[in-house]
């Protein structure tokens, strides 16, 4: 939430930020602004609104060319999306300009403290105290990163700030503490931002900053302190995509563009997974097998989408390592002070590696000394951090707010996951752990199949202009598939959905369906258990009331035809593996239902990439 970004070095220092700003639109988009500094004052523009408006701002107001700048993308939390509460905000004394991406939580005594000092704030923002304070610090005649570090242990919540004063038009100093920070190294030339797109045209020479951290950043480099002064570590890294990943490749939407991408996220997700001689290797699992034999509960823990990937994973987890599997909203977690044992494996889950909810459950689990491993698919953020071990999904980076790709790679990594557990616990034989994984590996080019076949949900879409509301069937490991397909459509399409598990339908949603209700349900393959027949016949269930079933069933399935005003063909698969090819046409049904309503499917309104503050 919030997007911040920061440059000095010889180039138009306007430029590159607004440029990056651009590139972190995705993070908020209730404000933006740009500050730089020429002839020993500061200059700022600021507006409302998207990124546009700044632009706009800026051609009728041009900043001058200067070597140093910060700029900000907002997710307005204190104080309403005005032009007013938009960043940077500037001190009183005119030398500071602070942008900031958090929630400064004790910001109600330190604005009471500033007025009675006789300090006027000019606006509702959480964030001016940090501003002001900084300059009564710097006006005192603190060193800028000494008087941030001051600032920094009088704050409570999250915050990244950056800081440039008037007078040191060759420095910006940052800080962070909950929420994300990451430098960018260039050649005479350095950058501070909330991730790595906002400077990756540049440079792809990174480094990470730690919690309570302090970077004292010029063209020719950087120092990291803690917040009291001392010398801190931080931890470089190199970006392994580029610029053209971050780009939309021609098409009209971020969304569609990584709904597409979709083949290629899933296989790099599993490359290199599986040997030669049959075993399945984590390698960045640097937890020893010892310990995964002795885990006697796994609890995943994550928000939004990546909670539904999680409740996929429950079924496959249960099944191949019969280590019983909880699944756990992140927000909800620490708050109902869950058993956790030093026997627990907690498994997060996260796109963006940033969620503070989900960072606030792995700190509350470690402490009670449960393992915890990351599933993650950001380099360099801070819940890989944190944990005691990762495995990266390679979806590469996911910028539309509705999360596509990433909810096909977490699924894909949970069932390695899964598998992996299986096999260092003995509770598979390895030739079948290779079916499995093999099943795995042939899965792009089925996600591929239901790409190529999406056209009928296109005009499918162009149906459901004027419908009020949309329910979403499924069992087992479809219905978090009818839960993702329903969070995708409220997100991008504004349009009321809700994912129910089939079987609970009659227990009261049923109520709900009268003639017309669009209901999608989603079909397990037909197989060995009950799980399609019991699905078919819900579907008859709500036919019988006039609902207008769309189902997506395997190709082939004779049995569920009759029942279907429209049906869609999936590849056949495994059950357990049904979602990485029954979740893409609702995804993509989504993008078109919001494209032709006029909506900005990579921007919904209210929404933000990466939900940093609790
Ligand atoms: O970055 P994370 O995976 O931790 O994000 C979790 C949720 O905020 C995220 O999945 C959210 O629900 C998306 N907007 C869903 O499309």
């Amino acid at each position: 939430m919030c997007g911040i970004i920061g440059y000095v070095g010889p180039r138009v220092a306007r430029d590159v930020v607004v440029s990056g700003l651009r590139r972190m639109e995705y993070r908020g988009y209730d404000s933006a602004g740009v500050a730089v500094i020429t002839d020993g004052a500061l200059e700022v523009r600021k507006k409302a609104g998207k990124i546009g408006n700044l632009i706009a701002e800026l051609d009728e107001a041009p900043l001058p060319d200067t070597e140093i700048g910060i700029g900000h993308t907002r997710w307005a939390t204190h104080g309403g999306p005005t032009d007013a509460n938009a960043h940077p905000h500037v001190s009183g004394n005119g030398r500071i300009a602070l942008i900031h991406n958090g929630i400064i939580e004790n910001f109600a005594a330190l604005r009471l403290e500033l007025e009675t000092r006789g300090v006027a704030l000019a606006s509702q923002t959480d964030t001016e105290v940090a501003a002001q304070l900084l300059g009564v610090e710097v006006g005192a005649g603190a060193d800028l990163a000494d008087a941030m570090r001051t600032v920094c242990r009088r704050l409570e919540g999250a915050f990244t700030l950056v800081a440039i004063d008037a007078t040191q038009p060759d420095r910006l100093v940052a800080a962070r503490r909950n929420s994300p920070l990451v430098v960018g190294v260039g050649e005479g030339e350095s950058f501070v931002a909330s991730d790595v797109s906002a400077f990756i045209e540049f440079t792809r020479n990174a480094v990470e900053l730690g919690q309570d951290q302090v970077v004292d950043v010029s063209r020719d480099g950087f120092t990291v302190t803690d917040f009291d002064g001392s010398p801190a570590v931080s931890h470089p890294f190199e970006v392994t995509w580029d610029l053209s990943a971050a780009e939309k490749a021609g098409y009209d939407w971020f969304m569609r563009k990584e709904i597409f991408e979709q083949p290629k996220a899933v296989a790099d997700t599993l490359l290199g997974r599986y040997t030669t001689d049959g075993a399945l290797k984590l390698d960045e699992l640097h937890i020893p097998e010892a310990e995964l034999r002795s885990i006697d509960k796994i609890i995943i823990v994550a928000c939004g989408t990546a909670y539904y990937a999680g409740l996929v994973a429950k079924y496959a987890i249960e099944h191949w390592t019969r280590v019983a599997c909880e699944v756990e909203i992140a927000s909800e977690f620490r708050y109902r002070d869950p058993i956790i044992t030093r026997s627990t494996l907690v498994v997060t889950i996260s796109q963006s590696g940033e969620t503070a909810d989900t960072l606030m459950a792995i700190r509350h689990a470690r402490e009670q000394h449960a393992k915890v491993i990351a599933i993650c698919n950001t380099n360099g953020s801070t819940i890989p951090r944190e944990s005691d071990a990762v495995l990266y999904t390679h979806a590469g980076p996911e910028i539309g707010v509705a999360s596509t790709k990433g909810f096909l790679t977490q699924v894909a990594a949970c069932y390695l996951l899964g598998l992996y557990l299986a096999q260092v616990r003995g509770t598979m034989f390895g030739d079948e752990i290779g079916r499995w994984m093999g099943e795995l590996a042939a899965t792009p080019p089925l996600i591929q199949q239901v790409l190529d076949g999406l056209d009928p949900i296109k005009q499918l879409a162009a149906q459901f202009i004027d419908k009020k509301s949309v329910l979403f069937l499924g069992r087992h490991v479809g219905y978090p598939v009818a839960l993702e397909g329903a969070l995708k459509l409220k997100e991008i399409a504004y349009l009321h959905a809700e994912g129910f598990p089939a079987g609970e339908l009659k227990h009261g949603p049923i109520a709900l369906v009268e003639h017309g209700t669009p209901i999608f349900v989603v079909v397990p393959p037909q197989g060995r258990d009950q799980l399609h027949d019991k699905v078919v016949s819900n579907i008859q269930e709500v036919r019988a009331r006039g609902a207008l079933t769309v189902v997506l069933a395997e190709e082939g399935d004779a049995e569920v035809e009759p029942y279907a005003d429209v049906i869609f063909a999936l590849p056949r698969v495994s059950t357990l593996l049904q979602p990485l090819v029954a979740t893409i046409p609702l995804q993509f049904f989504a993008c078109e239902l919001a494209t032709l309503k006029g909506y900005d499917v990579d921007q919904p309104r209210n929404l933000a990439k990466s939900v940093t503050v609790e």
